[in-house]
């Protein structure tokens, strides 16, 4: 693991990790991308399969695009909710200049969890560098359109599962607030 991530208290980043949905214009340094990749890389993988693999997108006028083209998508699917996020003006990267995407394959039974548990690894290590990140759902089917595909160079069979924008937070983000957990059965 490297070592440029200062060592917080797990449970500190825990609760300070935030979806993060301002940013200011400074890039993400390549060395501090790397760190982040190689937090991903440590999580837990199914029979060690370790099925992640990775693409970063620091390219505004591709961003732009693929934001142009989730929300086309996600117009043709979309619940009510989703009304403000579909605006013309509206980036569903919200102007971060990096977007981290981690693609599955094969798509075997614990694929996706191997991917999402890389995900909240690099979240939390982002946010220990003191770095937002925000996952952006709404571009995975985009992401996973065969234009987009090869427009990035990736090849078919790897699917795009956790798109994850990373970057400097322009504003403090207030905690959003959680639900006690409810639990079904303790036996003793
Ligand atoms: C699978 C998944 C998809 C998400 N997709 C989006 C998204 O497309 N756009 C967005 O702004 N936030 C997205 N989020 C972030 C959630 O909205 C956010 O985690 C939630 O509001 C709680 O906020 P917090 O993480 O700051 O506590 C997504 C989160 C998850 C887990």
């Amino acid at each position: 693991m490297r070592k440029s991530i200062a060592p917080t208290h797990t449970l500190d980043t825990i609760a300070a990790l935030r979806a993060v949905r301002a940013y200011a214009p400074q890039p993400v340094h390549p060395d501090t991308v790397r760190d982040l990749l190689d937090a991903a890389v440590h999580a837990p993988s199914a029979m060690d399969e370790e099925p992640w693999s990775f693409a970063i997108v620091q390219d505004r006028a591709l961003l732009r695009q693929l934001s142009d083209r989730s929300k086309e998508l996600v117009r043709q699917t979309a619940p009510p909710v989703w009304g403000g996020h579909l605006q013309p003006d509206f980036n569903v990267f919200y102007d971060a200049g990096t977007l981290i995407v981690i693609y599955g394959k094969p798509m075997g039974p614990f694929v996706v969890a191997d991917c999402w548990l890389a995900a909240e690894n690099l979240m939390l290590a982002a946010c220990a560098t003191g770095l937002g990140s925000c996952i952006i759902g709404s571009s995975v089917a985009a992401l996973n359109t065969p234009e987009m595909k090869a427009k990035l160079g990736i090849l078919s069979e790897f699917n795009a599962v956790a798109p994850i924008i990373v970057g400097v937070p322009s504003e403090e983000t207030a905690a959003t607030s959680r639900k006690e957990p409810l639990i079904l059965a303790w036996k003793k």
